[in-house]
């Protein structure tokens, strides 16, 4: 329980990795706030079956509002926020495209949640992180930033900025004893990949071919890291990203 009393937002907790995140960090004791654009509320029932302490807030991470409201919610729910893991993203949804058929609309939109929605997301718990003196950020990231994987330029770029915002904010943020981590997937099966059968078929084979360890990677392959970085024992690790893809790309 080396999470007991603390609080985590997770946004993008309603189903796949970031779920998986929720049900780890609500083991450790933590209260948990899911912010979602949709299914936050279905998540929390799930959970406080399980007797877990848990909140949710519909939130698109991309509106300023939303970010706002996500932290208020935390605050009025569990009186603090110790925890910051930025999962949502658009992915899952994604079609593969060869890099002229994007559009300036599509690296917006991406931008605009995978990018600007973690930037917001953080400066929406910065002052409750800056009044304690410590927060915890962990913001998801993906192995296709260190692999450059065809397709989906936009996505590539998207999750190569989640590193290097990391280390900035890790920079930044360490005078408040704030730190800030990241962790980057290998493909994995989560909800919304199940989901998409045309990006399950296309990179499950070669995933898994590309990998040491011979298997497919689930949702619970990812929480280790992430309760890793919310915890005791990485108190001294800040501006780091950690690879969790069973073997397919050595950082
Ligand atoms: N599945 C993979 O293979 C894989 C690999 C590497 C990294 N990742 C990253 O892991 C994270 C989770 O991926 P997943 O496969 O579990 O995704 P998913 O599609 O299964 O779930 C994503 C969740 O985020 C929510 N969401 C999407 N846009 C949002 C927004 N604007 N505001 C709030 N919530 C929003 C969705 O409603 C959903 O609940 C993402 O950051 C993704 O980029 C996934």
């Amino acid at each position: 329980m080396d999470l007991a009393g603390k609080v985590a937002i997770v946004t993008g907790g309603a189903m796949g990795i970031g779920y998986a995140i929720c049900e780890a960090l609500a083991a450790q004791g933590a209260s948990i706030v899911i912010a979602d654009l949709k299914g936050g509320a279905a998540a929390a029932d799930k959970l406080r079956a399980k007797g877990h302490k848990v909140a949710h807030v519909d939130a698109d991470v991309s509106s300023e509002d939303d970010t706002q409201r996500m932290a208020i919610a935390a605050l009025d729910a569990f009186g603090g926020i110790d925890v910051l893991v930025n999962n949502a993203a658009i992915y899952s949804s994604l079609s593969l495209k060869p890099f002229e058929q994007l559009t300036v609309a599509d690296w917006r939109k991406m931008l605009d949640v995978n990018v600007i929605g973690q930037f917001l997301c953080c400066k929406a718990v910065l002052p409750t992180f800056k009044k304690q003196s410590s927060g915890r950020i962990i913001s998801i990231s993906s192995g296709v930033a260190f692999k450059g994987n065809p397709g989906m330029l936009h996505y590539v770029a998207s999750k190569g900025a989640i590193v290097s915002m990391t280390r900035t904010l890790a920079t930044e943020l360490g005078e408040h004893g704030i730190q800030v981590n990241s962790v980057a997937p290998g493909f994995t099966l989560s909800d919304g990949v199940h989901n998409n059968p045309e990006l399950a078929s296309t990179v499950s084979g070669f995933s898994v071919r590309g990998r040491a360890l011979k298997r497919d990677m689930l949702p619970a392959d990812v929480v280790g890291a992430v309760t890793f970085f919310a915890g005791p024992h990485s108190a001294f690790i800040t501006g780091q990203t950690l690879v969790v893809d069973g073997g397919a790309y050595y950082h």
